[in-house]
């Protein structure tokens, strides 16, 4: 194949041998057999429908946060598939519950933790809805408090928890203003602050060690959000800042990750770390007709979600084998070749006199207008650059940004957000393709 990835499947095919060799001791049983006719059809109708996509895979693609997972990661996922464990209870799920318990111990020692609470989740909404919900039962009612930047999902969930939220201005490069929080925590009514390493559209960092300082006067809970940015801790090339971020995480109260964004995973895979293993207690609960078959752990008596694919842990289990989490290690060179590719789009558009980058990269994510007099005039050129790019098979994304952020060579503030050209530069690949990328962008906006 000339695009996809395919060597792999000749693995899929011993492995499933040897799971299926594992059950030989049962009477032997003929499992119904659908039509292979009928299943290549319509397989090739499925593959003839999924061409109505963005190619995520090519390093042309470099919009939103989509990431190809890792060949062991699809292949065990699909082993796991004729297993189809569920990750609720022991008696789903119990390989792949005990793959999840080491999988999530991995993620937590990467930040430090060797005791701690966590598991597995549906995605990035689902564990801070976990992280926030334990920060609103030891803090009834108290406001949670994020940064304007910071993901939507926090505001909603308070919503839907019913703790007051407020949002914290940011400053001109997208992280949380530390001046306006320390004004703010001051009035002793917040229960926790929500950090976010690596916000969703900039990928800014919030000046984590301040927000700690803050929290030992105030007492409030400190919840990072690195659903993005996570796994960039394993990253040699951060800027001073952002390291000093990441070497604190240790000391938050609860961590989100998504092994779904730069952990090489299928969708449907997120991670809530909680430093103090006794909030397990607030998640105590009986079930009349689930934990039956062991007094071990299981993975449902920590987690508000019941059913979850252990075929999500089974992936994540192998990704780690195969690639450790560790400073120096292949998955961390990823990391590392991700953010050399932003620095580099970021130099080349800061030496042109066409574009403005109104704040350096922080990880692997670059935004930037191009140059015009008026912010109108700047987001209507975004607009039609992205455009004409997509046409010519570079696919970039847009983000709304303050116009304060550009400083006074910026465009004259006619409007109060500026439309920007946005670039998520999450394959290590990418890192070979900026000149390309930057060709084809500068012949978009000719
Ligand atoms: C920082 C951050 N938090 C939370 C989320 C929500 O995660 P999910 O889409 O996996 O639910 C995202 C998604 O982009 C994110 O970037």
């Amino acid at each position: 194949m000339k695009h996809l990835e395919s060597t792999s499947l000749g693995a899929l095919e011993k492995a499933l041998r040897n799971l299926d060799a594992g059950f030989s001791a049962l009477p032997a049983f003929e499992a119904s057999t659908p039509s292979a006719d009928g299943i290549a059809s319509v397989l090739m109708e499925a593959a003839e429908r999924l061409r109505d996509n963005y190619p995520y895979f090519h390093p042309l693609y470099a919009g939103q946060m989509l990431k190809p997972p890792h060949p062991v990661a699809r292949m065990s996922y699909a082993l796991a598939m004729w297993i189809n464990p569920n990750n609720h209870a022991l008696d789903g799920g119990r390989a792949s519950s005990a793959m999840e318990k080491e999988a999530v111990a991995q993620i937590a020692a990467m930040f430090g933790w060797q005791k701690f609470l966590g598991h597995l989740t549906g995605g990035g909404t689902m564990a801070n809805l976990e992280a926030l919900w334990v920060a609103g039962q030891l803090h009834p009612g108290k406001t949670i408090l994020a940064s304007a930047s910071a993901h939507y999902t926090h505001q909603r969930i308070s919503g839907v928890l019913k703790l007051p939220f407020e949002a914290i201005p940011t400053n001109p490069d997208g992280s949380m203003d530390c001046a306006a929080l320390a004004q703010r925590v001051a009035h002793d009514d917040i229960g926790c602050v929500v950090a976010t390493l690596g916000t969703t559209g900039a990928g800014s960092i919030d000046a984590l060690p301040e927000i700690l300082r803050l929290r030992d006067r105030f007492g409030f809970r400190v919840h990072v959000d690195a659903a993005y940015g996570g796994y960039f801790t394993l990253a040699d090339n951060l800027n001073t800042a952002a390291r000093a971020a990441f070497d604190c995480v240790t000391q938050a109260d609860s961590i989100v990750i998504d092994p779904h964004k730069h952990g090489l995973q299928p969708y449907g895979c997120g991670c809530v770390l909680f430093r103090d293993p006794a909030v397990g207690a607030l998640y105590k609960h009986d079930s009349p007709y689930t934990y039956f078959s062991s007094k071990d752990l299981h993975l449902g008596e920590i987690s508000l979600e019941c059913s979850r694919p252990g075929a999500a842990a089974v992936a994540l289990w192998a990704t780690q084998r195969l690639l450790p989490l560790v400073a120096g290690g292949e998955f961390a060179a990823g990391l590392s070749a991700s953010r050399n590719a932003a620095l580099e789009l970021a130099r080349r558009l800061s030496e042109s006199s066409e574009w403005i980058v109104p704040f350096p990269p922080e990880l692997d994510i670059v935004v930037w207008a191009p140059r015009a007099s008026t912010a109108s005039e700047a987001s209507a050129r975004s607009q039609q650059i992205f455009e004409r790019a997509a046409a010519n098979y570079l696919h970039l994304a847009l983000i709304q940004l303050p116009a304060r952020y550009f400083s006074h060579s910026g465009p004259e503030a006619d409007r109060e957000n500026v439309l920007c050209l946005r670039s998520v530069l999450m394959k290590p690949e990418h890192s070979g393709w900026i000149h390309e990328i930057m060709t084809r962008l500068n012949l978009a906006a000719s």
